[in-house]
């Protein structure tokens, strides 16, 4: 069993969808053993207690540059010996280093179809947004591994969602998280753990031979 940590930096429905699909058994192959916000006060912390996940704020503004922020980061997750990090709603950009050591151990979550409306400054209500104005007549979200350019790693999976002709970002936020998001995200996680776990099998069978 694969411990997992997920990242987090407000409501934290995403880390919901995860805990809930852990309790009705279609997420097994890890488990959630660790919740981190970069935010103080985020939602997504009281989610992970009521659950009894331990819950941590590494607040990005308590630290004095990216790098020791990363570091802080990275020493929470060797502490919880953690194989997985998901990153769900997790705002702050990570660097080089800890997505390096991570490399295919660390997804993130995006509410658009990668490549359209993703990369810097495209995060949360501000994705809708901008795929209302361009028109588009379907969106939806995207799980892909974290590689060192923002929302550039390899695409695990994808969910499209029909755009309606009265949506508001709002409107269109929450249906991509009912139908996309949600549903999407437990099923990615649970293929991901799958791999790895496949891998150190893997791994282990060479050794011995
Ligand atoms: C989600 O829609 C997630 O896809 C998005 O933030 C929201 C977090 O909601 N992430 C990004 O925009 C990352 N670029 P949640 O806290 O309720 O899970």
């Amino acid at each position: 069993m694969l411990n997992i940590a997920v990242l987090i930096s407000g409501s934290g429905t995403n880390l919901q969808a995860l805990l809930n699909a852990q309790k009705e058994g279609r997420l097994k192959a890890g488990a959630i053993r660790l919740v981190i916000s970069d935010r103080p006060g985020a939602y997504g912390l009281t989610r992970a207690q009521e659950n009894g996940i331990p819950a941590l704020t590494i607040n990005r503004k308590d630290y004095k540059d990216s790098g020791e922020f990363d570091k802080a980061i990275s020493e929470q997750l060797h502490t919880h010996n953690i194989h997985l990090v998901v990153l769900a709603g997790f705002l702050s950009i990570l660097g080089e280093t800890i997505v390096r050591e991570y490399d295919h151990r660390m997804i993130n979550i995006h509410p658009s179809l990668i490549p359209s409306f993703c990369g810097d400054g495209y995060y949360g209500l501000r994705v809708h947004r901008a795929a209302l104005e361009k028109g588009v007549k379907v969106t939806g979200a995207t799980v892909h591994y974290v590689s060192e350019v923002a929302d550039g790693g390899q695409i695990i999976m994808q969910q499209p969602v029909f755009v309606k002709e009265d949506d508001t970002p709002e409107s269109l936020q929450k249906r991509v998280m009912e139908e996309a998001e949600w549903v999407m995200l437990p099923k990615a996680v649970e293929q991901v753990c799958t791999a790895i776990n496949n891998d150190k099998e893997r791994q282990v069978e060479n050794e011995s031979l």
